[in-house]
C-alpha cells in the first residue's frame, strides 16, 4: 500500500492518514487497534470503561503484538482517571488522545515519556486553548459523530474547515461521518490530516461488540440515528425504544431528573456486550448508513486507502 504523507502521518509516523476512533467497549481491547495499527493506520484502545488490570494487560498486549504505533483513548472525566494516568505513563503508548477535560492536567508527564499528545475538541476557542496549553494535535469531532457528539452539534463539514482555519499549523485528526475514502479525501481537503473513523470499525470482524450490533450497524440507514441526552451528555445512537422515550421526555420538557433518570437506566455496555438493542445505547453515527458491511479490519484499512487514491484520481482531470 502506497504511503500517505500529511503533517498527521508525519506526527504519528504512521503510513496511513486512517485513525480508528477510541470507541468504549468495542475497541476496549488489542485485537481491532492491533489490527488497524498492523495495516499502517492507528489503532485506538479506548481506555474509558476498562478496569485497570485488563488496561494493563491489553497494553501488554498491544506492545507486544506491533513495531507500528498506535494511542490510548481516556476521557478525562473517568472514575479513577488519576490511576490510569499513572498506568499509562508506566506503560508509554506512543499516542495519547485525551477528551472531556483540559489538557495542561496531563500534558507534560506524557511528553516526559515521550507520548504524543492528541486532544479531542468541539470548537474551535476550545481547539485554540488546547494547542496553547501544548498539544501536538487535535481530533476534531462533528455533530454526524457516533458517540458524543458537540453540544452544539455543527457539522464535520463545518467544523473542521473552521479549526484547520483557526489553527493551521496544528495537525487535525477529523472525525464524525466518515466511513470511506471519499470522506478521508474531503477532509485533507478541508485542511485535516487525517480521518478518525468509528462506526465503520464498529462493523468490523474485530470490534468486540455483540454480532446483533455489528448487524444493526450495517442495516442502518443514514436517517437511523437520534441525538438525545441534552444537558446530560448528549449522545448520538440508532433509533430505538431508549431513545424514543428519551425524545419523548424531551419534547414534553420533562424535569431534568426524569430525563436524567431515564438516561441512566440505559447504557452502552448493554447493547455492546449483551446485545440489548431495544433498551441499550446502541451508539452509532450517521455513517452507519454508509456501512454496507462486516469485514476485518485490516480490509476496511486497505479498502479506505484505495477509495481515497480512487477520490483523488477523480478530481484530476
Ligand atoms: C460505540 C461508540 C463508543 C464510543 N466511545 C468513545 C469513547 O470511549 N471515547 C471517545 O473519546 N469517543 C468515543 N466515541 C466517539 C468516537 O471516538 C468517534 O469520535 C466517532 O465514532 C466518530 O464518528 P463516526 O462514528 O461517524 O465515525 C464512541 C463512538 C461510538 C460509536
Amino acid at each position: 500500500m502506497r504511503r500517505i504523507a500529511t503533517p498527521v502521518t508525519t506526527l504519528l509516523d504512521i503510513d496511513l492518514p486512517i485513525v480508528q476512533a477510541g470507541m468504549s467497549w468495542a475497541s476496549s481491547c488489542s485485537a481491532l487497534p492491533l489490527a488497524v495499527s498492523n495495516a499502517g493506520g492507528l489503532g485506538v484502545v479506548a481506555a474509558g470503561p476498562m478496569r485497570l488490570p485488563d488496561l494493563r494487560r491489553t497494553l501488554d498486549e498491544m506492545a507486544d503484538g506491533t513495531e507500528s504505533p498506535w494511542a490510548v483513548n481516556m476521557p478525562l472525566y473517568r472514575a479513577g482517571a488519576e490511576e490510569v494516568i499513572d498506568l499509562l505513563i508506566e506503560r508509554r503508548p506512543p499516542v495519547l488522545i485525551a477528551s472531556q477535560g483540559g489538557p495542561r492536567r496531563y500534558l507534560d508527564r506524557f511528553h516526559d515519556v515521550g507520548t504524543t499528545c492528541l486532544h479531542v475538541v468541539a470548537g474551535t476557542e476550545h481547539a485554540k486553548k488546547a494547542v496553547d496549553a501544548g498539544v501536538d494535535g487535535l481530533v476534531v469531532v462533528g455533530a454526524e459523530a457516533g458517540g458524543h457528539p458537540p453540544p452544539g452539534l455543527v457539522t464535520t463539514l463545518i467544523l473542521t474547515r473552521a479549526v484547520a482555519t483557526a489553527v493551521p499549523d496544528t495537525p487535525i485528526v477529523a472525525s464524525g461521518g466518515l466511513a470511506d475514502g471519499a470522506g478521508l479525501a474531503a477532509m485533507l481537503a478541508l485542511g485535516a490530516g487525517a480521518a478518525q473513523f468509528g462506526t465503520r470499525f464498529l462493523a468490523s470482524a474485530e470490534a468486540t461488540v455483540h454480532p446483533d450490533y455489528k448487524a444493526a450497524v450495517v442495516a442502518a440507514g443514514i436517517e437511523s440515528t437520534r441525538t438525545v441526552g441534552r444537558d446530560l451528555g448528549l449522545i448520538r445512537a440508532l433509533a430505538n425504544d431508549f431513545t424514543d422515550r428519551m425524545t419523548e421526555l424531551e419534547n414534553s420538557a420533562a424535569d431534568l431528573e426524569r430525563r436524567r433518570d431515564a438516561f441512566t437506566a440505559s447504557s452502552l455496555r448493554d447493547a455492546a456486550l449483551d446485545g440489548d438493542l431495544k433498551n441499550g445505547k446502541v451508539e452509532a453515527g450517521q455513517s452507519a448508513g454508509l456501512v454496507t458491511d462486516v469485514l476485518p479490519a485490516a480490509d476496511i484499512v486497505r479498502r479506505i486507502a484505495e477509495e481515497y487514491e480512487a477520490a483523488v484520481a477523480r478530481l484530476r482531470p
